[in-house]
């Protein structure tokens, strides 16, 4: 079958599960005003973007069996808490916040705890022993287990399910967007991760990869688009490795397909993704962001390290050479592409060599944004099992501080280039720092502030920029 032909037939399913994703929604809605069961729930979301997705199909499951969405922690009748393992500062935070929500627990001791995600996953009944305030642990795969485990534990038993699972997407799961600014949405495409890089925790919390049903994105994303959404980003551990067979055609759906597929729903909707592993990233994908104008400019591209040598004891499956390729491949085919990256310092055995490296690809990529960190050994990960975590602290700080000079020198640069330029802006929402502006971002993922005329949230705006710091653009409208 032809791409064309495969597309118009994805979009013809796409009616039959939206119709049903509606109505859930509609259903879903009327309970946030009220409950029918007379209980609410609150939830607050750590880690990643995925984890907040995931706290949006929980949030959905248990609005569909009656529960009503609480703000408030201190009078829910649930208080849920979608944990983070990646590295263990994370976790820190989150067994702090449990001290705080034992004080309410002895106000209420009705009131029950439940931890879900990574942290749930990777502790499982170990949490229940360190934490005597937890009533319930749930991981990311046993979400539509939760009425259950709420129930069993409301008889005064602890409940735990940390089944994973290999086939999971919750893919029919319309998510109810929680703090949402109606303008911009994740919707997952996948889960898991089979990559096994040797500090990464993930493999182990949220198991096995597996690629969600086209259809029932499609779908998502078109009723998204119906309620005046602007902005979807599409989410995975790995989005470059979403592969989805149709069981009845046989048919495969690769990611640069499906982002074609998810751009051809509406010229008005931006289409983001996060994120692309260096490895798998084709010039597939590369040439169907160039061809689209409404797939935005923007890759995620985690590098981690500069040198080949440690990004061999990462497992991360290539080395510098196939990465600065990539990196050229990227600024060939989409010349104005911002590329951002994640970058770990302090990795076991790293010496001074290996950290110039680092920087020095910094200084050849020249990246728009980075995420920056001091590696944090995690239990069972490949590292934590064959490799010292030997570099020390204060060595580790250090270098982490020059990644983040040198990275906001970069950062300023990039955004020093966009001024006296014009770029359309989908507006957010208003800007933290005054109610006079309003923010929103370029093509390229910045930040634009500039002053709110007549604009509303979810419209696009031509702004001129005058004026940047390493973090936002500033400018006005012009048309
Ligand atoms: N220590 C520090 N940073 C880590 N990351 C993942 N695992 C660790 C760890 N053990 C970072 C990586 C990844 C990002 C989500 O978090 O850079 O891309
Ligand atoms: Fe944290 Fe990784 Fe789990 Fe996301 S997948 S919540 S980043 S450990």
């Amino acid at each position: 079958m032809q791409e064309n032909e495969l597309i118009n037939e994805l979009k013809q399913h796409v009616n039959t599960p939206l119709e049903e994703a509606r109505q859930g929604e509609a259903l879903a809605l009327e309970q946030v005003v009220e409950a029918q069961n007379g209980r609410h729930f609150y939830i607050e979301s750590y880690g990643c973007q995925m984890n907040f997705n995931d706290s949006e199909i929980v949030a959905s499951i248990l609005q569909k069996e009656g529960y009503g969405l609480s703000k408030d922690y201190e009078s829910a009748d649930i208080i849920l808490l979608n944990t983070c393992s990646i590295r263990d500062k994370a976790e820190q935070r989150v067994r702090n916040r449990l001290k705080v929500i034992n004080q309410v627990k002895k106000k209420r001791p009705d009131a029950l705890v439940g931890i879900l995600g990574c942290m749930a996953e990777r502790l499982k009944t170990k949490l229940l022993e360190e934490e005597q305030v937890v009533d319930i642990v749930i991981g990311p795969d046993a979400y539509r287990d939760l009425p259950n485990l709420i129930t069993e534990a409301g008889g005064g038993q602890k409940a735990v399910n940390v089944l994973l699972s290999r086939e999971e997407t919750y893919g029919d799961i319309n998510p109810i967007r929680l703090d949402s600014n109606g303008v911009t949405a994740f919707v997952s495409i996948m889960r898991g991760c089979d990559n096994m890089c040797s500090f990464c925790v993930v493999p182990f919390t949220r198991g096995r990869e597996r690629s969600r049903n086209t259809f029932s994105i499609l779908a998502e994303v078109q009723n998204l688009i119906d309620r005046n959404y602007k902005e979807v980003t599409l989410l995975g551990q790995n989005v470059d490795s979403y592969k989805w067979t149709n069981p009845e055609t046989n048919e495969v759906v690769n990611f640069a397909q499906l982002l074609e597929m998810v751009a051809q729903l509406s010229p008005e909707l931006r289409v983001r993704f996060s994120t692309s592993h260096p490895k798998d990233i084709t010039n597939e994908v590369l040439h169907t962001i160039a061809k689209y104008e409404n797939i935005c400019n923007y890759i995620h591209l985690p590098v981690q390290a500069g040198g080949s040598r440690i990004l061999k004891k990462m497992n991360r499956t290539y080395d510098r050479e196939w990465y600065l390729e990539r990196v050229q491949a990227i600024r060939k085919i989409i010349p104005d592409c911002a590329i951002s990256s994640d970058i770990i310092a302090g990795f076991c055995s790293e010496t001074e060599a290996d950290h110039q490296e680092t920087l020095s690809l910094m200084e050849i990529v020249q990246y728009d944004m980075s995420y920056m960190f001091i590696y944090s050994e995690r239990p069972k990960t490949l590292a934590a099992r064959r490799y010292e975590d030997d570099v020390p602290e204060a060595t580790k700080k250090r270098r982490l501080q020059e990644i983040i000079a040198l990275q906001t020198q970069h950062a300023l640069m990039r955004n020093k280039a966009h001024v006296g330029k014009v770029y359309k802006v989908l507006v957010e929402k208003e800007s933290k720092r005054s109610s006079d502006d309003l923010c929103g971002r370029n093509d390229q993922n910045k930040m634009v502030i500039f002053p709110r005329g007549n604009h509303q949230p979810g419209d696009y705006v031509n702004v001129l920029i005058e004026s940047c710091t390493s973090a936002s653009l500033k400018g006005k409208v012009v048309d």
